[in-house]
């Protein structure tokens, strides 16, 4: 059993840089960094105006940025250590659906600035990342927002409280428009606005870029999160996403409310169609967990939260119906092997699963994980433990 390494910092700020300059045959003038993210609790509820709990992840994704030097040439050009195609075009010409696969959360991240008015004449771009890719741990919002920094950055913004929140709206511009994946605020939030040793409660009663977020210190002594990733493919541009977001918007027009945040659970009883009325009271249940938690995790009741996560993941196993075999086998193997807590974790579909574990027994945890996975014959998953991290910075 081995665990997905989130690798030191300084030094993939110093690689990113030497693939920067392999590739372009120049230096990057900055390096920024985001991380993946895990979430505690609260799924599918941002877009619904809920709660969600998400600490982000030491694994990051690295860009190393320059500017073009001539003001008028409007290249973006994008180039990663894990992908084999780079890509290149005008800044003009980016719009949705022009740019296909991972480049376009990139350059999308490129058109959001220009965008938001900020005037760029151009720039080279080299990503580098040890964020698990499709693993449900948010690596577009990593790609994204280590992009926004470096650009940023480069053409002279200081990296205050304002740039962070405007930089969340960029990234959920990028993704759900030039990418087009309808997805909410959450992983861009917590990629921006992460702190070490904290999850974030964030509320997404206002306006969606404008999630207000709360620290919540981890009173978890001698426990980890232990993430393990299905190696399950999800990508959120597949249609079941949409469809769950779709239900979402049909069950509050049903009430007759502009979104599922104030749904009262007895109304929602009454929904007369089975699959909607399933999925607002998914909706519904989860923000009410995500209050829970937040308690009981300052208050380190292991109990509550033991039950909280198990609710959780069924709630989305049956009346969301994003779970699948691999991560109900995880959950299940864990809590077994002795975990306080586990739930599949993100968009699903495949993706990750979240558990708390004391400290001792993470590794046999893990490994229980990957025996039951043999047994049944799935794919070998891949383990990472999650130390709650800051959010995007610079670096090197
Ligand atoms: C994906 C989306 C988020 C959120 C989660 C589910 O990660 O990007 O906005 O909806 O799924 O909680």
């Amino acid at each position: 059993m081995t665990y997905v390494a989130p690798g030191d910092p300084h030094e993939l700020a110093r690689s990113v840089r030497a693939g920067f300059a392999d590739h372009y045959g120049r230096e990057a003038s900055v390096v920024g960094r985001a991380p993946g993210r895990v979430n505690l609790m609260g799924e599918h509820t941002d877009y619904n105006h809920g709660l969600v709990l998400p600490v982000a992840l030491p694994h990051a994704t690295y860009a190393a940025a320059r500017l073009r030097d001539d003001p008028a040439d409007g290249l973006v050009r994008v180039a990663s250590a894990q992908q084999a195609e780079p890509w290149e075009g005008q800044l003009a010409a980016v719009g949705p659906g022009t740019v296909d696969g991972w480049a376009a959360y990139a350059a999308g991240m490129v058109w959001a600035l220009h965008e938001r008015g900020h005037e760029i004449p151009g720039v080279d771009l080299y990503v580098d990342s040890t964020v698990p890719l499709g693993a449900g741990l948010s690596s577009s919002a990593a790609l994204e927002c280590s992009v926004g920094v470096a650009v940023a950055v480069a053409l002279g913004l200081p990296l205050t409280p304002e740039l962070r929140r405007d930089l969340v709206s960029a990234g959920m511009a990028a993704e759900t428009e030039i990418v087009g994946a309808p997805t909410g605020g959450m992983d861009q939030t917590i990629a921006m606005l992460g702190e070490a040793g904290a999850a974030l409660v964030i509320d997404f009663d206002l306006p969606e870029d404008r999630g207000r977020s709360t620290q919540v210190r981890l009173g978890l002594a001698r426990h980890s999160l232990l993430v393990t990733d299905t190696r399950v493919s999800h990508a959120l541009v597949d249609g079941g996403y949409g469809q769950r977001r779709a239900d979402c918007e049909e069950a509050a027009a049903v009430l007759g409310l502009s979104s599922l945040r104030d749904a009262d659970l007895d109304a929602v009883a009454r929904i007369a169609d089975d699959r909607v009325r399933r999925r607002a009271r998914h909706v519904v249940t989860e923000i009410a967990r995500v209050r829970e938690c937040v308690d009981a995790l300052a208050a380190g009741d292991l109990d509550s939260l033991g039950r909280l996560f198990a609710d959780s993941h069924l709630s989305m196993r049956d009346d969301f119906e994003i779970s699948c075999p691999e991560l109900d086998v995880a959950v299940a193997v864990a809590v077994e092997a002795g975990a306080v807590a586990a739930r599949m974790t993100g968009g699903g579909f495949g993706g990750s699963s979240v558990a708390v574990v004391p400290d001792e027994r993470v590794d046999a945890v893990a490994r229980a994980i990957d025996a039951a996975f043999a047994l049944e014959g799935f794919t070998p998953p891949g383990h990472l433990r999650a130390e709650p991290s800051p959010g995007a910075g610079l670096e090197g």
